[in-house]
């Protein structure tokens, strides 16, 4: 697939997503990389166009980096906060939606706890809608800033053994992160105490391990995740220092891995929970790239979402 092929309006979850787009997305954002390099931050791809970031849950990297890529594209954006909205009047989010397509964005970032809350947007408002994380379903922009990360330094996903380990039932990072990386050819193993691993996550088509040591064997890639702790409706662990003792990853656990692998971590950490502060600080350490590629690969997210790749043609 070449840029001038590409239709889609929104971008709603991997899950939909063809390898070859998966690969135009992260080729774009491997271009749009030098960007941050420049004296001048700022290209002008998307001049002219409105980008709206809904925000209904709390966000550090991903507002801020769609934030900045919408800026590095010279994109007008509109933040909206949930809490100083008319929502807390009562509107509905559709009524709410249908008021700011009325406003005639192009674009439309939102993340909602809700689940399939950006695919109902993306059915009833002209403006392209880009997922940013709805409830424990999907988050594809972190999964494409993964692979990019995991292609960078591996250079290439297929064949690769990745780890994910923590809570799984609650992880939209992971269910983006199984889609994209068994699409693109990687082996998915995934680790967790069983009452945060989803019924039948074997059928998502990944390994499952219930030890840290037994999941983190050979692999080229460690990806920790948060304890999601606001997701779960009761303690679905004794105490942070038992998790820790069993899945928290240290300097000695991590040498069972494959020579060279690379650490990832989604954020925001829990040091010491999930992760050791000297393994989230070393040198396997991948974390703070994730976020810097975070950017490129809003940027190329929205370029191409945003239908300028045709009107260059
Ligand atoms: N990785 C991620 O989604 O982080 P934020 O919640 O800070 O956006």
């Amino acid at each position: 697939m070449t840029e001038s092929t590409w239709t889609r309006k929104d971008l709603l979850g991997i899950a939909q997503l063809e390898p070859s787009e998966i690969e135009l997305i992260l080729d774009s954002a491997q271009t749009f990389l030098e960007v941050a390099r420049r004296p001048i931050k700022k290209v002008p791809t998307l001049r002219g166009k409105t980008v709206v970031n809904l925000f209904f849950e709390p966000s550090t990297r991903t507002r801020s980096s769609f934030e900045i890529a919408e800026k590095r594209l010279s994109a007008d954006s509109l933040n909206f906060s949930s809490s100083s909205s008319a929502l807390v009047k009562g509107e509905t989010l559709i009524d709410t939606a249908l008021n700011l397509q009325a406003m005639a964005p192009d674009l439309v970032v939102i993340r909602h706890g809700h689940p399939g809350v950006p695919q109902m947007l993306a059915e009833r408002i002209e403006a392209g809608v880009i997922n940013a994380g709805d409830g424990a379903h999907e988050h594809p922009t972190q999964a494409l800033l993964d692979a990019l990360t995991i292609r960078q330094h591996k250079g290439r996903l297929a064949g690769l053994t990745v780890a994910i380990i923590g809570d799984i039932e609650h992880s939209r990072v992971v269910r983006s992160n199984i889609h994209l990386l068994t699409k693109m050819g990687a082996t998915v193993r995934v680790a967790g105490p069983r009452t945060m691993m989803p019924a039948f996550v074997e059928r998502l088509g990944v390994e499952v391990a219930y030890t840290l040591e037994e999941a983190i064997a050979g692999a080229d890639v460690v990806m920790m995740l948060r304890i999601q702790l606001e997701r779960q409706g009761k303690k679905l662990f004794p105490s942070v220092r038992e998790y820790f003792q069993l899945f928290g990853l240290t300097r000695e656990r991590l040498k069972a891995a494959r020579r060279g692998a690379i650490v990832m971590h989604p954020g925001p950490m829990n040091r010491g929970v999930e992760i050791a502060s000297d393994v989230a600080d070393g040198s396997s350490s991948v974390i703070l790239e994730q976020v810097a590629n975070g950017v490129a690969v809003r940027m190329a997210v929205l370029y191409l979402l945003s239908g300028m790749h045709r009107e260059a043609a």
